[in-house]
């Protein structure tokens, strides 16, 4: 539905464009003043703005500057006397999309407003396609065959319709961020922004500005207003990763958020209203650490309702072969490679403690260091093979060692004496290595 702001102090024009409008079934809003406008456009989305140049307040061309300044996407039609075109003709330059003279006829007025909403639409439309784009090319969708896996996904697509909170859990490296921006895209919220903060890499004393914005002022080197993280998640997803290393302030400060879906920026006095859906990973117990007082209980409690386990890779040992070949098929040079049976039983039994993040890590080296086109055991990394890699190099020496004395023995028409000598060893070791292979006459 076309939504529309009337803004003019003129009660008798507001009550003529109102009966008009809502007839042709627009909502409508109406205010009197620049002030009453800039709220109704903060508190909910409009498409059209219907602006009368002199307000008794602020004047339309502020009202304006403002709504360009914070970038609200409305579009804006002047109402002006034919005495103010100027006024109009300056307003278009600084973004209005047309501007219509008082007296109107109202089907005048109707068009404006009509072909306003179009070019908002088509903005919107570009952004759309925009941000699908962006999701084609960024996002990678989850490779499993683990019924585990399956499990939690499909819980995943349930809690991802909802806008509860949901917590993620699992080792470093097993797609918490991953399925993270799965729910988003699973959640009618695709079209919003998807923000991840790792609130374990962000010095602490920035985190909460980051977070929360700040006003202009409201500490030392705060030259500018800022936005914060939560305001530009709006109608999107914010994914606070690493949630257990947020500082015990903050902690009461994001339940109040998740709460009220509204906060204040630092140093501000507005209250700043959110449509946030909240998404928390973390690799630690957070209930332990609830337990022993480094995390907040109440947070746990609201965050963790709907919880979502990730298992390592070793829990889920039907995955390694389907990954690997994953990332082999997702390397555009290196697609021609595959894994011998030696190679592929070996990252099998492999405990993977830094999961998929790992095995995508030794894939891509291995990948790019390997020289043939199938992939043997000994091109893999060496803290694969673990404890064997000695044993198994040494294996490896015998049977050259053996080839070779076999083949000189076939040179020398098995002559043992001639082949001890070309060997330069004694014929009595010559004997026991054969001895030691197998061999005798
Ligand atoms: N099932 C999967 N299919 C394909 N790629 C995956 C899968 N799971 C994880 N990955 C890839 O593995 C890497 C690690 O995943 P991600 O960053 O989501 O893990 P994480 O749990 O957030 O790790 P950390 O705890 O270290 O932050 C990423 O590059 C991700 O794209
Ligand atoms: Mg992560």
């Amino acid at each position: 539905m076309l939504k529309v702001v009337v803004t003019d102090d003129d009660k008798n024009l507001r009550k003529v464009i109102l009966s008009e409008l809502a007839e042709e079934g627009y909502h409508v809003a109406e205010t009197d003043s620049g002030a009453g406008a800039l709220h109704l456009l903060e508190r909910d989305d409009y498409d059209v703005l219907l602006l009368d140049l002199n307000l008794p307040d602020i004047s339309g061309m502020e009202v304006l500057k403002k709504i360009k300044q914070l970038e609200i996407p409305v579009e804006v039609v002047v109402l002006t006397g034919d005495t103010t075109i100027s006024a109009a003709v300056e307003a278009m330059k600084r973004g209005a999309y047309d501007y219509i003279t008082k007296p109107f006829k109202l089907n005048e007025l109707k068009t404006v407003i009509e072909k306003a909403f179009e070019k908002k639409k088509l903005l919107i439309e570009n952004l759309r396609l925009k941000t699908q784009i962006k999701i084609q090319a960024g996002h990678r969708h989850i490779e499993t065959r683990s019924p585990l896996m399956l499990k939690v996904l499909e819980t995943a697509k349930r809690v991802a319709v909802s806008d509860f909170p949901v917590l993620i859990t699992g080792e470093s490296g097993v797609g918490k961020e991953l399925l993270s921006r799965t729910i988003h895209y699973e959640s009618g919220r695709a079209d919003g922004p998807f923000v991840p903060i790792n609130c374990g890499a962000i010095p602490e004393n920035m985190l909460e500005s980051e977070l929360f914005g700040h006003e202009k002022g409201a500490f030392t080197g705060a030259h500018e207003k800022k936005l914060g993280l939560l305001e530009i998640a709006n109608n999107g997803t914010l994914l606070l990763d690493e949630v257990g290393e947020l500082p015990l302030q903050l902690q009461v400060k994001l339940l109040r958020v998740i709460e009220t879906k509204s906060f204040y920026r630092v140093g501000g006095t507005k209250e700043v209203r959110v449509d946030v859906k909240f998404l928390c990973a973390t690799n630690k117990d957070l209930r332990k650490e609830a337990d022993k007082g480094s995390f907040r209980p109440d947070l746990y409690y609201r965050i963790s309702a709907l919880t979502l386990e990730l298992p390592p890779l070793r829990e889920r040992k039907e995955d390694i072969p389907l990954l690997a070949d994953y990332f082999i098929r997702n390397s555009p040079d290196f697609r021609h490679k595959r894994l011998s049976k030696e190679a592929m039983d070996l990252l099998a039994e492999y405990s993977w403690p830094g999961n998929i993040r790992e095995l995508q890590n030794v894939m891509h080296r291995t990948l790019l260091l390997s020289r043939g086109d199938v992939i043997g055991r000994e091109d893999l990394p060496s803290d694969l093979r673990g404890g064997d890699a000695v044993a198994a190099s040494h294996l490896r020496l015998e049977d050259i060692e053996k080839d070779h004395i076999l083949k000189v023995l076939r040179e020398v028409g098995y002559q043992k004496g001639r082949a001890a000598e070309i060997l330069g060893i004694d014929p009595k070791t010559l004997y026991r290595k054969l001895l030691g292979y197998g061999i005798r006459e």
